[in-house]
């Protein structure tokens, strides 16, 4: 049963016959056989075809036999299904040609709805009936790393027009925030709905705010994604990257599971956060290319810290990179679940 998966049981804080491990951006450009099937293929065009979505999510399950599948998607997929003219470029990231910054922009934001992602459903129903006892999770971005994505109009290290607008226009910027929570919640319930077991919200770049604006600007819009599949009962996973100073109030929007990066031990993250929630991470995606026994020592050592937590998911404190070297990540899951085993 799916829900005495380890994934499930860890994520909801309950025993665990070992450690689950997952690796986010398990599915990609480390593996030779992703490569070679996304030849041709643009990303967004990829992402919207269901032999390819789950062919491309199967991958990294056979190969490292992780404890879970992630959806092969992308945070963006949802925004283009509701007709954002936006495009995933190589090397890059999300480009948006026409950046969002005045009310009028609100127009090219509709709500999204399951009926303009008929593909999303038919994906995770393949998906649910090839992989049997391995739980899949589905996901979304979060309504502040997705409107940076818009308003910036591509990735961005500063994020200066999003927090200009954030402070400059805030009734402009929670209109924003309140139609992505809606893109984003829908999306997520599809999957669930569909048969995902679990999810996970992204807002990997959120860490580039003080608390203070987290709670006056992004906080309840999070809430409200999270909350959309709040009656469907499946566990809540809320990540970001350098997030340290958020992690109570990220778990406190509506999460289960809190995710934690290589910059916070998950000792202090578990001092943060209390009793209320699991922890997922943390490994720094940098040490994959470390010499193997150092590599392995700070595996074993996350493993001991993460048994002290209510509950643990290994994965890495941000995604695979994509020359990391496919053997070290199914070695690593290896170490994770004998080290591990109760
Ligand atoms: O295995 C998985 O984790 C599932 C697939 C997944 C992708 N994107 C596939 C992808 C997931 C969960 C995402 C989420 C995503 N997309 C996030 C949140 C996660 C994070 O890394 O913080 C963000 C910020 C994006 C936006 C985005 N899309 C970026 C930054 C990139 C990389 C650009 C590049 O080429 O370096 C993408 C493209 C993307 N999404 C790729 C993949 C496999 C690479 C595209 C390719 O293979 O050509």
């Amino acid at each position: 049963m799916i829900s005495d998966s380890p994934l499930v049981l860890a994520a909801t804080r309950r025993p665990v016959p070992h450690t689950p491990v997952w690796f986010m951006r398990q599915a990609g450009r480390s593996l030779p056989e992703y490569r070679e099937l996304r030849e041709g293929t643009a990303m967004l065009e990829a992402c919207r075809t269901p032999d390819l979505v789950t062919e491309i999510t199967l991958q990294p399950v056979r190969r490292h036999k992780v404890d879970a599948a992630i959806f092969f998607s992308d945070i963006v997929v949802p925004l283009a299904a509701v007709g954002v003219d936006l495009d995933i470029v190589p090397g890059t990231g999300p480009v948006v040609p026409a950046p969002f910054r005045t009310r009028a922009d609100l127009d090219r934001l509709p709500d999204l709805t399951a009926d303009a992602i008929p593909d999303i459903t038919e994906s995770v129903q393949r998906l649910i009936a090839e992989l049997g006892s391995t739980p899949l999770i589905g996901f979304a971005g979060a309504p502040f790393t997705l409107a940076s994505y818009l308003v910036e109009g591509g990735p961005s290290k500063t994020h200066e027009q999003t927090k200009a607008l954030m402070h400059g226009d805030p009734q402009l910027w929670n209109d924003l925030c309140e139609r992505l929570a809606q893109i984003s919640g829908a999306f997520l319930r599809v999957q669930v709905e569909a048969g995902a077991s679990a999810i996970q919200l992204f807002d990997s770049w959120v860490g580039a705010l003080p608390r203070a604006d987290y709670t006056a600007y992004v906080q309840r819009h999070s809430t409200t994604a999270l909350a959309a599949v709040a009656d469907l009962g499946v566990p809540r996973i809320h990540f970001g990257v350098g997030t340290g100073e958020l992690l109570d109030l990220m778990g406190a929007a509506g999460a289960d599971v809190v995710g934690v990066d290589y910059r916070v031990s998950l000792t202090d993250a578990v001092a943060r956060l209390g009793d209320s929630y699991a922890v997922q991470g943390n490994l720094d995606p940098a040490l994959l290319g470390a010499p193997w026994e150092v590599l392995e020592a700070r595996v074993r050592a996350i493993v001991d810290e993460g048994r002290k937590a209510p509950g643990h998911i290994f994965n890495l404190g941000h995604g695979v990179p994509p020359h990391a070297d496919p053997d070290v990540l199914t070695r690593i899951v290896e170490v994770v679940h004998e080290h591990s085993a109760r």
